[in-house]
């Protein structure tokens, strides 16, 4: 997976995806990651998601390292629609999107099978207007 990402470098076109490390000043080690999906040039689309270290949750960073990820979506690559998805049951994951004013708006029945079970997914959306009314 490290090898696959490593030459992951860039995302200058659709398709492509970048995935950052997330450091902590003063603690010598990476403590998360952050990724940023390009979907869609024609559409403007993209699709980001985050993941933190269990010694790092629940301090509000996760939430600062999500709101940046939006921001670069939403400013650097000029999307216009950036979407998430999450398992239902990971309350923590979309609490986090709600938190960032994420609309919900799908829930799919029994789209994948997760640890020998059927599992449903969430998908939240963000227009970039809504992300500039929140910030705001
Ligand atoms: C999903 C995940 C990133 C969420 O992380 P998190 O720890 O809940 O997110 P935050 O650190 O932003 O925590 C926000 C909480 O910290 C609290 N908090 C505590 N101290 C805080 C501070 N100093 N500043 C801001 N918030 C603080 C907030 O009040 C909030 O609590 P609440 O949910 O009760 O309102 C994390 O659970 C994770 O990495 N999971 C494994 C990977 C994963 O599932 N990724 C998503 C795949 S879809």
């Amino acid at each position: 997976m490290l090898a696959k990402r490593i030459n992951e470098t860039e995302l200058t076109e659709e398709g492509q995806r970048l995935i950052v490390a997330v450091e902590l000043p003063g603690e010598n080690r990476v403590i998360g990651d952050a990724m940023s999906k390009w979907r869609s040039e024609e559409h403007a689309q993209g699709t980001f998601g985050y993941s933190l270290h269990p010694d790092f949750h629940v301090k509000g960073y996760a939430t600062e390292v999500a709101r940046k990820t939006l921001e670069f979506g939403f400013e650097h690559l000029q999307l216009h629609r950036i979407i998430a998805e999450c398992d239902p049951r990971n309350e923590p994951s979309w609490r986090l999107m709600e938190r960032l004013g994420m609309r919900k708006e799908a829930r799919y029945r029994e789209v994948e099978i997760f640890k020998g079970e059927w599992g449903d997914l969430f998908v939240y959306a963000l227009l970039k207007e809504e992300f500039e009314r929140v910030q705001a």
